[in-house]
């Protein structure tokens, strides 16, 4: 999943400064709360976790990683459009920051425990001892 996630996360990178680059030109700062996550749960987070997954493969591809990486990948997106729609002043599709946050919380839980159960420290000597 470390590629993958590493993919993804350039994506939103892009995503994210382009909507800071409108936002300054356009004086559009209500969207700060959308360009945040975008950058941080998409690029910054993204990217950690794809390095971490690619630093320890068995971390990467455990089934605790697959879960997360479709939850975030799932959730960030209908987190983003329901913020946007609301901070846009349409409240219709409100409903999406919820069910979005729920699925990235759970995406985040399962990645803190994947940490825990599959990053082992003799990974990295046997690595440095190369
Ligand atoms: C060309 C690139 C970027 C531009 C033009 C840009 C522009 C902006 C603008 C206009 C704001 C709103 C400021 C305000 O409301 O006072 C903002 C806020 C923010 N940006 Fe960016 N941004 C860029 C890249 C990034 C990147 C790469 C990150 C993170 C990795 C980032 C993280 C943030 C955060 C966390 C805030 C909220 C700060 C706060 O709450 O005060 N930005 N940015
Ligand atoms: C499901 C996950 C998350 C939820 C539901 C969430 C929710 C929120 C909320 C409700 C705010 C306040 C917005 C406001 O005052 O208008 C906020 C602000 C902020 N959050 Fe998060 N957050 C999440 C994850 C993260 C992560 C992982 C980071 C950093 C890596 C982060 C960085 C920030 C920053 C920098 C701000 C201030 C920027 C702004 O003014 O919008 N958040 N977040």
């Amino acid at each position: 999943m470390g590629v993958k996630l590493i993919k993804v996360s350039a994506l939103y990178f892009v995503l994210g400064v382009s909507l800071g680059y409108y936002m300054s030109v356009a004086h559009a700062y209500h969207l700060t709360g959308v360009h945040a996550h975008v950058n941080l749960l998409g690029w910054t987070s993204m990217t950690l976790a794809g390095l971490i997954y690619i630093l320890f493969p068995k971390a990467g591809s455990s089934m605790l990683g697959k879960i997360h990486f479709w939850l975030h990948n799932i959730g960030l997106p209908l987190m983003m459009v329901g913020l946007f729609l609301l901070l846009q002043g349409n409240s219709a599709l409100e409903v999406l920051i919820p069910i979005g946050a729920t699925c990235v919380l759970v995406a985040v839980i399962l990645f803190a425990v994947n940490v825990l159960l599959n990053v082992k420290k003799e990974e990295v000597e046997a690595r440095f001892q190369k």
